[in-house]
């Protein structure tokens, strides 16, 4: 690392790729009024030049020294994004066999692609040997038993990491940390050592990582430094040992400044942090597998105003999307910034924006300074695009919302909007008579 690297200011995250002109919320010279218009709402944008500009700034931020990006599909799934992040020389973090099938599909190459959680299934673990993956980071003695058995069975090698559970806290919400002993994720670093030892030699079996993820969300680094050095020496220890642990997974995790007080590290002091912790050479190969500093800023909700009501001092904004399309501040209180397509010059007064599901916390924002709005008014909720459509339900009977990308200023629809008759199609009627298989389906016709 030079000298010059490590003594540059620390660029804030990168930018949202939103801004207005005259007025007008755009992505690049592109207004997002157009693109509601044209494609409808809610409707998720997302700006494809963004995506790809914070994965290559995690590329170049490793310069020379051996690394794979593994873009986190459980953050967008979406199969436009993923093949354009596959044609740029993406790896991909899975943690489902439809993960695996939704890379696959992508055309996106199976020796790239990680897989991590706690629960495969033997059908997963076969699919993904069947495709050869690159790594398969592993949680538990029985899951490490059952693919020595499988890659066995199939006359394969199966390459394994154990994910460490490094005890080490996590500055973010409890839902999503996950690097303490008494979270279910990884194995302690001793009963590591031991699986390494008793499984290091088996003929289907080859230890090639050690991994780890404590938690995502993440707005300072040293908790992270401070794992990667935890199992780094842990690593060395077993190399060794003779142990032939070629790659570094230090997972994904690097938050990004939702509130307009936050800042977030940048993708280079986050990548330059973790070469140091790393020691610095060659030693090992650096996988890393963000999701969220690759997606969310890149992503916005355009959502159209329904109805505006006051009750006693409240105003209720209430949108056409809700917490089936964007279920973030429900489930963890998170703020989302909102800004409306048109900038107005109303003075800003205390607003809830909510959604339409019968749920109190069916709400994108509470008492949040927003200016006059009314019926037919679009807005535009901010760092959606990751863990936005990737989490989104059909609660309500809610047809999923469509999905855009912009590239090099034209948008493009990258998947319809969900009609009704998508989510009727899969259920089935009740056979008149106990025995016998369903004969019919409930929505004739679909
Ligand atoms: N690797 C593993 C093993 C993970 O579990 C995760 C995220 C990632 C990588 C990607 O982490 P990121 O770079 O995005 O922080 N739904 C929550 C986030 C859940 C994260 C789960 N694991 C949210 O909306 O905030």
């Amino acid at each position: 690392m030079s000298a010059s690297r490590r003594t540059r200011k620390a660029p804030v995250a990168p930018p949202r790729p939103f801004a207005y002109r005259t007025g007008s919320l755009s992505c690049g010279r592109l207004r997002l009024a157009g693109v509601a218009r044209r494609f409808g709402t809610p409707c998720y944008v997302y700006s494809l030049d963004a995506i790809l500009g914070a994965f290559r700034e995690y590329d170049a931020a490793f310069g020379a020294r051996e690394h794979l990006i593994c873009a986190s599909v459980k953050a967008n799934g979406n199969l436009a994004l993923l093949r354009a992040l596959a044609e740029d020389g993406s790896g991909f973090d899975i943690v489902s066999g439809g993960e695996l099938r939704r890379v696959l599909a992508t055309g996106g190459r199976a020796d790239r692609v990680v897989f991590s959680g706690v629960g495969k299934t033997v059908e997963e673990i076969d699919a993904a040997l069947e495709a050869g993956i690159l790594l398969f980071n592993v949680e538990s003695e029985p899951e490490l038993s059952l693919l020595a058995a499988r890659a066995q069975r199939a006359g394969k090698r199966a390459r394994f990491g154990l994910r460490v559970n490094p005890d080490v806290s996590a500055p973010t919400h409890p839902h999503i940390a996950t690097g303490l002993h008494r979270h279910k994720f990884g194995i302690e670093p001793r009963q590591a050592a031991t699986l390494y030892r008793r499984y290091g030699k088996h003929r289907a079996l080859e230890a090639a990582a050690i991994s780890f993820h404590i938690g995502s969300q993440i707005l300072t680094l040293e908790p992270i430094l401070e794992a990667t050095r935890k199992v780094v020496a842990l690593a060395r220890q077993l190399r060794r040992e003779g142990l032939p642990l070629r790659y570094l997974d230090a997972g994904g995790g690097l938050g990004i400044a939702y509130r307009p007080e936050q800042r977030s590290p940048s993708i280079q002091d986050y990548v330059e942090g973790l070469e140091q912790a790393a020691g610095g050479g060659q030693e090992f190969t650096m996988l890393l597998e963000p999701g969220r500093s690759l997606f969310a800023a890149a992503g916005a909700l355009l959502t159209r105003v329904l109805y505006v009501k006051h009750s006693g001092k409240k105003r209720f904004v209430i949108v056409d999307a809700a917490s089936n399309d964007l279920i973030r501040p429900a489930l963890y209180g998170a703020y989302h910034e909102i800004a409306p397509l048109r900038r107005g010059s109303s003075r800003l007064a205390p607003a809830d924006v909510v959604g339409p599901i019968c749920e109190t916390a069916d709400r994108f924002a509470e008492d949040r300074p927003m200016p006059k709005l009314q019926t037919g008014d679009i807005l535009a909720i901010l760092d959606a695009g990751a863990y936005g459509f990737s989490l989104a339900s059909n609660y309500n009977s809610r047809p999923r919302a469509a999905e855009v990308a912009i590239r090099g200023g034209r948008a493009i629809l990258v998947r319809r909007r969900e009609q009704i008759e998508d989510l009727l199609a899969p259920e089935l009627e009740i056979p008149a008579q106990a025995a016998g298989p369903p004969k019919a389906k409930l929505a004739r016709g679909v």
